[in-house]
């Protein structure tokens, strides 16, 4: 094998230059979850005239926002960057990746550490509907102020990670069953993100996506088999 490397700007950007693939991104006329989950692909390519309006980029972030997360907390936030000029700022923090300013819009999906301080709103919605009695909601509500508020800094933060990662996936696999392409990003700057969008400090920084009208498909799948990743009851 040799020896050369790339800066990470170079193999974040590589991509598209050896994506050879000429067809657009599948429009699926099935939206069979398994198809969806198939057929999703990272697409680097978007058509930068095409914008989603805001009606379905919150009907998309509602479906994400349906994910399961700890403790019901729903830790994860979203932060929608759809001026051009604010997508132009965060192009070379994220490593001047041409699809934060081709495509329609990029999400940072973040995490609240202080997610567990909405415990009485969320599980008050729960009694209200009837799931749960008053006095079984306040202890719950307790316990969570309890146990959470005092987790040290890294299981917030890893709790964040997990909520906000759940969130993305079905972010995207709902925006493909839409019609709509993303690509997850993680190459970018966190340090200099947090502070040229003011992320308030109790946020963690999950992902970016790009979201948008994918004029090429990107990569066909390629995965380890299934026995290189699969272990059953116990590893030796
Ligand atoms: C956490 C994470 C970070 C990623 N960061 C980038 C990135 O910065 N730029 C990029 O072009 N792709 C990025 N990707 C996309 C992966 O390269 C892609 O998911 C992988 O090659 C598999 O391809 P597929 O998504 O088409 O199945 C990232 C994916 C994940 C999950």
């Amino acid at each position: 094998m040799s020896q050369k490397t790339m800066t990470k700007e170079e193999y974040l950007n590589k991509v598209k230059e050896i994506d050879t693939t000429s067809e657009a991104p599948k429009q699926l006329e099935d939206t069979d979850f398994l198809t969806v989950a198939k057929e999703r692909r990272s697409v680097r390519q978007y058509d930068p005239d095409f914008k989603i309006d805001k009606r379905e980029i919150r009907e998309l972030l509602e479906t994400a926002a349906l994910a399961p997360s700890s403790s019901n907390l729903q830790s994860w936030r979203f932060l929608v960057i759809e001026d051009q000029a604010e997508k132009e700022r965060l192009l070379p923090i994220a490593n001047n990746q041409q699809q934060i300013v081709d495509a329609s819009v990029v999400i940072a999906v973040l995490g609240d550490r202080e997610a567990y301080k909405n415990a009485d709103r969320i599980y008050s919605q729960i009694a209200e509907k009837g799931n749960m009695p008053e006095d079984i909601k306040d202890m719950y509500v307790n316990s969570i102020f309890d146990n959470y508020g005092s987790f040290p800094k890294e299981r917030l933060a890893k709790i964040a990670h997990i909520d906000g990662g759940i969130a993305a996936m079905q972010l995207m696999l709902a925006a493909k069953a839409k019609g709509y392409d993303t690509v997850p990003m993680g190459g970018y700057d966190e340090a200099q993100f947090i502070e040229a969008f003011n992320v308030p400090e109790n946020y963690e920084t999950v992902m970016l996506l790009s979201l948008g009208k994918g004029t090429k498909a990107g990569f066909q799948k390629t995965r380890l088999p299934i026995d290189d990743i699969l272990q059953w009851n116990r590893f030796e």
